[in-house]
């Protein structure tokens, strides 16, 4: 492969285009510790390894584009937020982010519970043994299929998400004889996002009842006079890529504020309440999330709090965290095609995935960071944006970044921070075949997802 110099593109921060993206890091060379996975780092030859594999000596055994998941720092993360909020409290992963049989073992062994919101997830949770007991199901339109199997299995609550859904449930388990432990999913006019949050009328969205209007407390008037429920406690997601933890006080208040409602009325004290996922984690230098123990104490403080004002006994926590575990666990690894530089403009790298294996730049202008992965370069930075090779211009991995000036094709290129949303939001656009998933861990590599083939695309398609 030919390093040779290609026509310059915009190397020198003082000739940038206007976008957004901070300065160049001095040393393009040096991995940020904040959004690589913990086991990443750089062997003698500059090669960048995981779990004590070069990315280069992966990239030949597994092919690419590969997800490639540090085990050691996921079994880290998730044991971190069980020690965090201790036991006292209960730790649900969300499937949602990414789910595989390894993953759902990889949890029971660290002693976390997983959230499931499909079909799907729960079968891929009990098929790998996670104990029923240990799994919530959400969703907001569960089918009754769906909700039947849950039931049938045992699962340890399901998350009421309408009306309806009460009913149903409430139907469906009396129809088996059982009871079936339901928490009820309310919107509390809260919705946040990054570092910000807004408290004002969000109850625009197709998840949870409001709790404005008494819709809420109408929803567990409702559920506590079925016996097919037992009402177990309280549900509110509040968003995603959270860093303010003001958005959870508030939606802390209200909740209580309506536990507190529910005891004034019916005598009944609640003994759970859920406050969700959505806590942020760096996906560039500029972000900084907080430790899992410094979530846990806040949270257990606000809540402490809330219910000594209102006197009631506090509640048994739980959270759903997905990114924050998974998310900083794995990076995607890329091979370069093309390098096409733009005079007056910027570089694009092509590489050899794409929106069909990160969809979440296209869609939510997500920033990512970028690293060339299989040496090291002293070569001038040079502003590029890092695309796909699918048949759309918005086909973009990373908007902004800087890499050295002599990439070349038949580079490795790496994209941190790719272990939530990614495998699991994955497409066959274009036909496409997802990449793998592979383990690493001290010095061993396997696969845990395998890489789609042209017989699996085929082998749906029945003519
Ligand atoms: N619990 C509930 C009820 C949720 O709806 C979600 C995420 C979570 C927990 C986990 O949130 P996390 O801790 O992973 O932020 N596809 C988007 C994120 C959608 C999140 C949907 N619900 C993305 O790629 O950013």
């Amino acid at each position: 492969m030919s390093r040779s110099a290609h026509p310059a593109g915009p190397r020198h921060a003082d000739v940038l285009p206007e976008g957004h993206y901070s300065a160049p890091a001095d040393d393009l060379n040096v991995l940020d510790p904040k959004v690589w996975a913990r086991t990443v780092g750089r062997d003698a030859d500059g090669v960048v390894t995981v779990g004590g594999i070069p990315v280069t000596q992966l990239a030949e055994e597994y092919g690419t584009p590969a997800y490639l998941l540090d085990e050691a720092d996921f079994r880290e993360r998730a044991r971190a937020w069980r020690t965090a909020f201790g036991d006292g409290a209960d730790v649900f992963y969300a499937g949602k982010a990414f789910l595989s049989r390894a993953v759902v073992r990889w949890l029971d062994e660290e002693g976390l519970n997983l959230d499931v919101c499909s079909g799907g997830e729960l079968a891929t949770a009990l098929s790998a043994g996670m104990p029923a007991e240990r799994i919530a199901f959400h969703g907001n339109n569960k089918s009754p299929e769906e909700i039947e199997r849950a039931v049938r299995a045992g699962v340890g609550r399901i998350v009421l998400d309408s009306f309806q859904e009460i009913v149903r449930v409430a139907h469906i388990a009396q129809s088996l004889g059982k009871r079936q432990r339901v928490q009820i999913r309310i919107t509390v006019g809260v919705e946040a996002h990054t570092h910000e949050f807004i408290a004002t009328a969000h109850e625009d969205q197709k998840f949870g009842i409001p709790l404005a209007g008494g819709q809420a407390a109408e929803a567990v008037r409702r559920a506590l006079k079925l016996d097919g429920l037992e009402v177990i406690g309280i549900h509110s997601h509040i968003g995603s890529q959270i860093f303010d933890m003001s958005g959870f006080e508030v939606a802390a208040h209200r909740v209580v504020g309506l536990l507190k409602d529910i005891r004034d009325e019916h005598g009944v004290e609640l003994p759970e309440i859920d406050l969700g996922g959505g806590l942020g984690i760096a996906y560039t230098s500029d972000d900084d999330p907080r430790e899992p123990h410094e979530i846990a104490k806040a949270l257990t403080e606000i809540v402490t709090r809330e219910c000594e004002a209102a006197r009631l006994a506090t509640p048994r926590i739980s959270v759903e965290p997905g990114r924050a575990i998974v998310g900083p666990t794995a990076f995607t690894l890329y091979e370069v095609g093309t390098v096409k530089p733009l005079e007056g403009l910027r570089t694009y790298v092509s590489v050899d995935g794409g929106m069909s294996d990160n969809i979440r730049t296209a869609l939510y202008d997500a920033e990512y960071s970028v690293a060339l992965a299989s040496r090291t370069s002293d070569a001038e930075p040079m502003l590029v944006r890092v695309v796909g090779k699918h048949c759309e211009s918005g086909d973009i991995v990373v908007k902004d970044a800087f890499l050295p000036g002599d990439l070349a094709p038949g580079d490795l290129i790496a994209v941190p921070a790719t272990g939530a949303y990614c495998r699991s939001m994955a497409s066959n656009y274009n036909h496409a075949l997802r990449p793998p998933v592979v383990a690493v861990r001290d010095g061993a590599a396997r696969v845990v997802v395998r890489r789609e083939t042209e017989e699996d695309l085929l082998r749906l398609d029945v003519g």
